[in-house]
């Protein structure tokens, strides 16, 4: 805590507020005694001045386009890292030795397999459901099926069920999509890695043996790395908040997956490829750039724009940069890239973009290389939530294991009517 304070100052009374510093990034004003004090709230929805917990995880400096976790730049993780090892400097707080990633690495293997019985459940849904529809029931049923680790005030069920979420969140995706396409579904295979084994259960069948190319895996691990975490975004608020009343996890990251799948959220990198295949060649790109500045039309370039980003978004670089990579080793050629990328240079040099400081996001590339694997777009937001699932469950543990850890209880600005007596029917 610092000694600065601000001073608050209501009518004829000066409130002193505590301001507290964190390690980097900005200071926040402490408002926590201020209803007591002064019988007022502060309003601010969509909390876009609002610091809702204290983390140690991931940090983001919007203005300049940077993005740490645990202190290391995403570029960095994403060229040298893998997910495995992102997942575990995420969860531990430091990066893992050689023996320490194996041991992790062997333990989240170790949970791939989802109970039998679940298969069953999924053939529950109607063939053309959505992915992220049957992700929220699975991931959501599957407190119904480990109910030996669902005691969250026990630090070894907290770590058993991080764990097996982490592992089965492959599973449950690719299953997702081998029932929308009427294929059987594959049991993971341990002697892959994490990313291969996801590639190999969705596109592999039974009857044939199926070779994980080393460019696409490298790839999809470097997307699931862009994709673990991003501080106190709407999901990952939606886990802690889940998680605030003392629900178990697979009830939080269940309630995770459904915020994700919003279109202003994670369902923007399905809607971008969607839009690009809309406008589809460059000559019709000033019409649709047109659309998303005309303020009666509700059409917003998707891809484009972000909450704390207001610079180029450092993970859509990368992305970028990953695009090139899948083309050349699968010697594919989507002429949609070079549409997105004439769109993100008219944008950039447009004014409205220019005054409003909007830049590509992370989902307005991944789409085509998500696309150029063989992934349809319905699975894009499945593949962001399985990635995201090691960022919520460390957030969630980040919040359980605080001493000061209360229930999350926002209060409102009451503008309905005031007090009255009931009518009786008959007389209304
Ligand atoms: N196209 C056109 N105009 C835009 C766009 C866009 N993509 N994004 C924002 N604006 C305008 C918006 O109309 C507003 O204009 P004005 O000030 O005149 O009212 C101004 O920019 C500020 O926008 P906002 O909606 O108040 O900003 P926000 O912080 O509430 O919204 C956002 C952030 C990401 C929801 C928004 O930029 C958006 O809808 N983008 C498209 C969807 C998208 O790509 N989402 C993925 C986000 S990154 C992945 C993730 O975190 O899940």
């Amino acid at each position: 805590m610092s000694d600065k304070q601000a001073m608050l100052t209501i009518g004829d009374r000066e409130l002193p507020l505590p301001i507290l510093e964190g390690t980097t990034g900005p200071d926040v004003v402490d408002i926590r005694k201020l209803y007591n004090q002064s019988g007022m709230f502060t309003y601010d929805p969509g909390y876009t001045s609002t610091a809702s917990c204290e983390s140690a995880l991931t940090y983001i400096d919007g203005e300049n386009g940077v993005l740490l976790h645990r202190g290391y730049p995403i570029r960095q993780l994403a060229e040298h890292s893998s997910f495995m090892e992102v997942s575990y400097l995420l969860l531990n707080g430091e990066l893992p030795s050689a023996d320490e990633l194996d041991e992790f690495t062997r333990t989240i293997t170790r949970h791939t397999m989802l109970h039998e019985q679940l298969a069953t459940f999924y053939r529950g849904f109607r063939r053309d459901g959505h992915p992220m529809a049957i992700m929220c029931g699975v991931v959501g049923a599957l407190s119904a099926f480990y109910h030996d680790s669902t005691d969250i005030s026990d630090p070894d069920h907290r770590r058993i069920s991080s764990h097996r979420l982490i592992a089965k969140m492959p599973t449950i995706a690719a299953m997702a999509y081998k029932y929308s396409v009427g294929q059987p579904f594959l049991y993971p295979d341990n002697s892959l890695s994490y990313t291969a084994n996801f590639l190999r259960m969705t596109f592999g069948v039974p009857s044939e043996a199926y070779e994980v190319h080393p460019a696409v895996e490298r790839a999809l691990d470097r997307i699931f790395i862009l994709h673990a975490d991003h501080e106190q975004n709407a999901s990952t608020s939606t886990v802690r908040l889940a998680g605030s009343s003392g629900a178990n996890p697979f009830a939080c990251i269940a309630a995770g997956i459904a915020c994700l799948w919003g279109p202003a959220h994670g369902g923007a990198n399905e809607a971008a490829l969607n839009m690009l295949r809309e406008i589809g060649t460059p000559d019709r790109i000033q019409h649709y750039i047109d659309r998303a500045k005309d303020k009666n039309d509700p059409f917003r370039l998707m891809g484009f724009g972000h909450r704390v980003y207001k610079n180029y978004d450092p993970r859509a670089i990368v992305m970028q940069k990953t695009v090139r990579e899948v083309f050349d080793a699968l010697k594919v050629d989507d002429p949609l890239f070079e549409t997105a990328l004439r769109l993100e240079e008219i944008a950039l040099h447009d004014d409205y973009f220019i005054e409003k400081k909007l830049f590509p996001n992370v989902d307005f590339y991944s789409g085509i290389i998500l696309s150029a694997i063989g992934f349809p777009t319905t699975m894009f937001t499945a593949l962001f939530a399985l990635a995201r699932t090691v960022g919520w469950v460390a957030q969630w543990n980040e919040m359980i294991s605080d001493p000061g850890q209360k229930i999350g209880r926002p209060r409102q600005l009451y503008t309905g009517p005031t007090q009255r007596d009931y009518v009786p029917l008959d007389q209304r």
